[in-house]
């Protein structure tokens, strides 16, 4: 979590730093803090709560003098989200102030050694010993007190540093979070991610693990951990800045709702060529797949949502056995993983902590991964053996939506592409699923368009607890319907497997429980539908969600919403569509801050 950006040049830092903490904010929220050198001396600006009121406080940074500097927006770890635990932070001689994103795990015996060894300490916070650290460890050479430091860190780190004694240099180092550098001409730039870089420039050096950069106005040096000189490769950026903004809607969220048709398109267009699904990114012959016992979908959160929806479509297409794991469980569980397991590891950002720890036991088991990741150059990309880019763009809003359904989209490409390998689909089958693959963006924008009614919905569904049922594909669909509404609107949602209602949650149901039926698979719609007359019966008033053309719901439930008729297997990719906007609906109704949940945020790098 924590967002971190860096600049060097000739232009005013200050705002150039807001700007791009701003892009950041996703990554958390709660505080900030900008540094800048300016005739010798650190100026430091930080305060609790959102980069809006840090704006506010140095009028868009033009208040603040200089042309280096750093920035940080703060999820709290450590400390809670006061103006003295904000970032940046000032070494005791005033020489080094600090950005860091990331935990340092051993910062307690740390700070024990330093207070021993007379350093002062202002916050509560793991990120201040390492600036005393860059104090202790400097006799003259920055780059060398930045590794003898980094030597001493055990756990996570992005770091950006500036100093009084290197005016126009910035020093980074990262170990285990996401630490991009951006080429200007006659500036350079850091941050944690591309969407604070592409106002900037598009040509962007992704950093690796133990690595240091040095960053002048018209250089950038990046060295390897024993302090040796490394030739980096340069990457350019795909995306306009204008797909980091949003672009008349009230909300990100909003806007990238409504991405979604493009952006499964990007899913899957690439990767399908004269009707034959090609994965560009590479291939797994039959016999790869002949050797896998089982198959393993991990990740956290939506993500792991999005492998519960797909283990019914491979387990159904391919026939071989699907275990979805939360990684947080899978990492400590010690999983049966071996040489015959395939584990798909989901993530959109491609750096939450426990995805990534579940990725390496997986791995240290020798099983062989997958990657199904947005962010490209990200630490899950670089660790799996192959990565499936899901191409959906920068997502911003914290709630995923289109980084959902792009994962949705290539776990279903993925199981058709699979199950054609191992011989499991006539031709007309794999024709027949290709051409629906193709067609779900329209089906994606008629989901959208034949919702419009659903502000009106929300408003009157939005209730203080709301229970999500379904069965199959549609019980997956619920609880990510349900995970969308507590995120945004924080109205309680509780997802149930609709079967399971009667073993004791039937009990909390009444008059003033709302209950919506996510009633799209038709093979067992029949089933979910007795499930709604269960609850009709105790009171409960039914939102139900089906395909169009459904007319036994409609006598049913008290309200309905459709979506397009597709194959059964991919009707989760539409189904979540309207769940989505009834989230958005419902907490736009009670004024809540869509993009930015409390609590929240968007990527997860600590455990
Ligand atoms: C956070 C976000 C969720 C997301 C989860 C996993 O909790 O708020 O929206 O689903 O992390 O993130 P990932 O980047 O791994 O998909």
């Amino acid at each position: 979590m924590c967002g971190i950006v860096g600049f060097t040049g000739s232009r005013k830092a200050a705002p150039i730093l807001l700007k791009g903490l701003t892009r950041l904010e996703y990554r958390g929220y709660d505080s900030a803090g900008i540094a800048v050198l300016h005739d010798g001396a650190i100026e430091v600006d930080k305060v609790s709560g959102r980069i809006a009121k840090l704006s506010e406080k140095t009028k868009d940074g033009s208040l603040v003098p200089g042309v280096i500097g750093i920035g940080h927006t703060r999820w709290a770890t450590h400390g809670a989200p006061t103006d003295i635990n904000a970032h940046p932070h000032l070494s005791n001689d005033g020489k080094f102030a600090v950005v860091h994103n990331g935990i340092i795990e051993n910062y307690l015996a740390l700070r024990e050694e330093l207070i021993a060894d007379g350093y002062v300490f202002q916050s509560e916070t793991d990120t201040e010993t390492i600036v005393h650290l860059l104090e202790m460890y400097y006799t003259g050479d920055i780059k060398s007190a930045v590794m003898k430091t980094a030597s001493r860190l055990e756990g996570s780190y992005a770091l950006g540093i500036v100093s009084t004694d290197a005016p126009e240099t910035l020093f980074v180092v990262r170990e285990s979070s996401p630490l991009i550098l951006g080429i200007g001409v006659g500036e350079n730039y850091f941050a944690s991610d591309v969407t604070a870089l592409v106002a900037h420039t598009k040509n962007v050096i992704y950093m690796e693990d133990g690595e240091i950069a040095e960053l002048s106005p018209n250089a950038i040096s990046v060295y390897d951990c024993t302090g040796q000189k490394i030739t980096k490769p340069v990457s350019r950026v795909t995306w306009n800045v204008e797909a980091a903004e949003k672009g008349g809607y009230d909300h990100f969220m909003l806007k990238e709702i409504m991405e979604q048709p493009a952006a499964v398109k990007a899913a899957l267009a690439p990767r399908i060529h004269e009707g034959q699904i090609r994965l560009d990114d590479f291939e797994l012959t039959a016999e790869d797949l002949k050797d896998v016992r089982k198959i393993i979908i991990t990740a956290c959160g939506s993500a792991y949502y999005a492998g519960c929806s797909g283990r019914y479509v491979i387990e159904r297409l391919c026939r071989i056995p699907v275990e979805v794991e939360l990684a947080s469980e899978l990492r400590y569980a010690d999983p049966m993983v071996d040489e015959h397991t395939l584990v798909l590891v989901i993530s959109q950002s491609g750096e939450t902590a426990d995805t990534i720890a579940a990725l390496k036991e997986c791995r240290s088991r020798g099983a062989k991964i997958i990657g199904i990741v947005n962010v490209v150059g990200s630490t899950i990309a670089k660790l799996a053996d192959y990565t499936l880019y899901t191409w959906a763009g920068p997502e911003i809003a914290v709630a995923t939506t289109k980084g959902f359904t792009t994962q949705l989209a290539v776990l279903y490409l993925f199981a058709v592409y699979a199950a054609e390998k191992l011989g499991r689909l006539s031709p007309e089958k794999y024709d027949s699923l290709i051409r629906q693959l193709m067609n779900l963006p329209k089906r994606i924008q008629e989901a959208i368009d034949m919702n419009y009614q659903i502000p009106s919905v929300a408003s009157r569904y939005a209730s203080q607890s709301l229970f999500f049922i379904g069965r199959n594909t549609d019980y997956a669909i619920a609880l990510e319907g349900a995970l969308k509404m507590k995120e945004i609107s924080y109205l309680h949602a509780e997802s149930y497997a609709a079967g399971e209602l009667k073993h004791g949650t039937i009990a909390l149901i009444d008059e003033n429980q709302p209950v919506i039926a996510v009633c799209c698979n038709e093979v067992l719609a029949d089933k979910t539908l007795s499930n709604i007359v269960e609850v009709k019966a105790r009171g409960a008033k039914v939102l139900a969600l089906a395909f169009r053309g459904n007319t036994k719901i409609v006598s049913q439930a008290d309200d309905v919403i459709f979506i397009p008729r597709v194959d059964a297997v991919f009707s989760a990719i539409l189904a979540v569509v309207p769940l989505q906007l009834l989230a958005y609906y419902a907490a736009k109704e009670k004024g809540c801050d869509i993009d930015k949940p409390k609590n929240l945020a968007k990527s997860v790098t600590v455990e």
